[in-house]
């Protein structure tokens, strides 16, 4: 199976940024945990991080062809990209939403969702385990 995952703003600063909310692990921590994973699944992955918008939905449209499952942070996008979420539904492969944090127990900008919809789950709140959850349950699902 082919895996893409899709991090968005401010997430390549993960480690310094706000420890106490997203935890001490940077984002070179979760990709080599991530691929680890995936990899004894015997999956491929491709992963991008971008701060911005259009280069998420770029890297997205050019691997629709070539992936079977997606999953996403996007970060703050989350709460009123439609921009993502038109991308989102506009490919074929399911989609799985992400968070490090409980974005429903936060400010309640948070608790908004527009991409929700159009995602298969949201996995929130269990720091690296939401990632790896994401990867177990589209190795289910698919
Ligand atoms: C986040 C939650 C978002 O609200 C925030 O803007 C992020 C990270 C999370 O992983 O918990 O950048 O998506």
């Amino acid at each position: 199976m082919h895996l893409l995952i899709l991090h968005g703003p401010n997430l390549n600063l993960l480690g310094e940024r706000e420890p106490e909310v997203y935890g001490s692990q940077t984002l070179d921590d979760i990709n080599d945990a991530v691929k680890q994973h995936a990899q004894s699944k015997g999956h491929d992955v491709r992963i991008y991080q971008s701060n911005h918008e259009g280069d998420l939905v770029d890297y997205l449209h050019k691997n629709r062809f070539w992936a079977d499952g997606i999953f996403i942070n996007p970060g703050a996008l989350t709460h009123y990209s439609y921009v993502l979420r038109d991308a989102i539904a506009s490919v074929q492969p399911p989609c799985v939403e992400v968070h490090l944090s409980d974005i429903t127990e936060r400010e309640e900008f948070r608790k908004i969702s527009v991409i929700k919809d159009v995602c298969v789950k949201q996995i929130r709140g269990k720091g690296l385990n939401s990632y790896l959850e994401a990867i177990d349950y589209l190795s289910d699902v698919l």
